[in-house]
């Protein structure tokens, strides 16, 4: 069984982030979404409400599952015995830093990193450019999937 995970913050989860899901579950037996649970950054939505959106966006897809974790990455890989990282890379500016934790993943635990480049359609796309629009009235609807709207649209006018 070739299990891999897909880490990030997913706040919230996009149409790039799921391009890269879908992609990684045509490719492996097992895909593990894994929500970071990161103290130290404020985020729009909690974890619990972020690991909500993503089943509710995955649920026909029943290769993936979605799960929340703090610490490293590569503990998590090696208690859910977890054959790779999979990373979406939208551009050069991804590669330094994706490139560098790659190496750091591989030396300190062995876990090895794929790359999947992603889909021109959303080269642009990033959670934090999508609350910014979203924010001050920009139309984000073709950039995240319907319920992940809903919930954004929601938040921004209580906030
Ligand atoms: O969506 P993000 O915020 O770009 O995702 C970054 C994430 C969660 C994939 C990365 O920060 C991560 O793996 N954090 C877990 C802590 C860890 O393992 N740090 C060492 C990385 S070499």
């Amino acid at each position: 069984m070739r299990r891999v995970v897909v880490p990030g913050s997913f706040d919230p989860v996009t149409n790039g982030h799921l391009d890269i899901v879908g992609r990684a579950a045509r490719l492996a037996d097992e895909v593990i979404v894994a929500v970071l649970r990161n103290p130290n950054k404020i985020a729009l939505f909690t974890v619990d409400e972020r690991v909500e959106m993503l089943r509710e966006v995955t649920k026909e897809q029943a290769n993936v599952r979605v799960a929340k974790f703090d610490g490293l990455i590569v503990d998590f890989c090696k208690a859910n015995d977890v054959s790779a990282i999979v990373k979406g890379l939208r551009a050069v500016s991804d590669f330094d830093y994706e490139l560098q934790m790659a190496q750091m993943n591989y030396n300190q635990a062995g876990v090895e990193t794929l790359f999947i480049s992603t889909n021109p359609l959303y080269a642009f796309l990033s959670s934090s450019l999508v609350k910014e629009f979203a924010k001050y009235g920009g139309d984000v609807a073709s950039l995240v999937p319907e319920p992940v709207l809903d919930r954004l649209t929601v938040r921004l006018a209580e906030s």
